[in-house]
């Protein structure tokens, strides 16, 4: 039958200037449909919220342009002044993402470059709205709390200098706080035990008992929260993503350095002093005090020296 043929003849070619038409369309580098999703993918874990890092917000278009407390980070139509376009190809320290490598695949680099030398455009206004992440459950209800609950503490406000990107060149004292693998094995000295967040560096610089406090950059300092969910974290352990705690870092070097609050006690971390102990001008307490040592293999502390400071 011709006349059916036409028809369908006809409907298929319609089809196939309809599939030809909204891909490419969707397609188009450098449009702000582009660039929006790599940055919700690599960019936006940090630079959200009320913390999001020198008040940079890319978590959409007017975000973007609003720029951080510096100023704007992108300039429409010149991508190479671009702070942002800096950040992206290293050519502004530290590069971006910061917890890169990986860095961004040089497709995705060019089309942001492509979207702002085309003029930086905003979303059409029939374009549906991005995706509003739902406000996160309390981490701290359920009692257990894992290192993907804590991780956006460490990547947000410590590992711009607690990492080989480091403003600092490299990371202080050789403690880097990037994953959990390294948060665990400490730097030059643990700086955590599981299960005893009282004795570990990371609680006592955040609460600001040991010095300088961290992150050094403050304040502002970590709020009450996210002190207590830190807190919760060390004492519960450290548990990884799927629950496990994380072992004794049997033998490995501690330093306390704060007030004596007991005998045996700086800050309310207790230690133990045995026959090896090498005490100098004793301290009394309520006097400042340092104690080097080890982790034994149950999670105590036993001092190595012991003297006032
Ligand atoms: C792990 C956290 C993290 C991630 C992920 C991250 N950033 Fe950053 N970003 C920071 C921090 C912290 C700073 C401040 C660094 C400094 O003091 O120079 C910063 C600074 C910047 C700046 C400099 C702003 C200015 O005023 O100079 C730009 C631009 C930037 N980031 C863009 C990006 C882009 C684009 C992405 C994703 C491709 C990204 N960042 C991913 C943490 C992050
Ligand atoms: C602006 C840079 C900077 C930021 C941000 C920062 N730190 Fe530090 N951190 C340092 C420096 C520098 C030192 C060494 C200071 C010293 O003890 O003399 C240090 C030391 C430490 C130590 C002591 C290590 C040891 O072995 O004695 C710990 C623990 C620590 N930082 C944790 C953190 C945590 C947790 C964060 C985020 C909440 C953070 N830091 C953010 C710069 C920074």
């Amino acid at each position: 039958m011709p006349g059916n043929d036409r028809w369908i003849h006809r409907a298929r070619r319609l089809a196939a200037s309809v599939a030809c038409v909204l891909p490419a369309a969707a397609a188009v580098a450098g449009t702000w449909d582009i660039v929006q999703p790599i940055l919700e993918e690599r960019c936006t874990g940090c630079h959200s919220g009320e913390d999001a890092p020198l008040g940079l917000s890319l978590e959409d278009h007017a975000g973007v342009m609003r720029g951080s407390e510096n100023g704007p980070v992108v300039i429409p139509a010149d991508p190479a002044a671009s702070p942002l376009m800096q950040r992206l190809t290293g050519a502004a320290e530290p590069r971006m993402p910061l917890d890169g490598p990986p860095w961004l695949a040089p497709d995705q680099i060019a089309a942001i470059s492509e979207w702002i030398a085309a003029g930086a455009e905003a979303p059409q206004a029939d374009a549906p709205p991005a995706p509003r992440a739902a406000p996160a459950a309390d981490p701290l209800a359920d009692g257990v709390v894992v290192f993907g609950e804590v991780a956006d503490i460490f990547r947000r406000r410590c590992i711009v200098c607690h990492s080989d990107n480091s403003r600092l060149g490299a990371p202080p004292e050789g403690l880097r706080l990037g994953t959990l693998a390294d948060i665990l094995a400490g730097g030059e000295r643990i700086a955590v035990i599981p299960g005893n967040a009282p004795a570990s560096e990371v609680f006592r610089r955040i609460e600001g008992l040991a010095r300088p406090r961290m992150p050094l950059d403050g304040p502002p300092w970590l709020d009450a929260g996210q002190v207590a969910l830190l807190r919760a974290w060390i004492d519960g352990g450290a548990r990884d993503d799927d629950g496990r705690a994380a072992p004794i870092p049997a033998g490995g070097e501690v330093r306390l350095r704060g007030m004596l609050t007991g005998p045996n006690e700086i800050d309310g971390a207790a230690f133990e002093i045995d026959a090896g102990t090498r005490i100098d001008d004793r301290p009394s307490p309520g006097t400042p005090a340092e104690m080097r040592g080890r982790v034994a293999a149950d999670g105590r502390l036993i001092a190595d020296r012991f003297r006032a400071r």
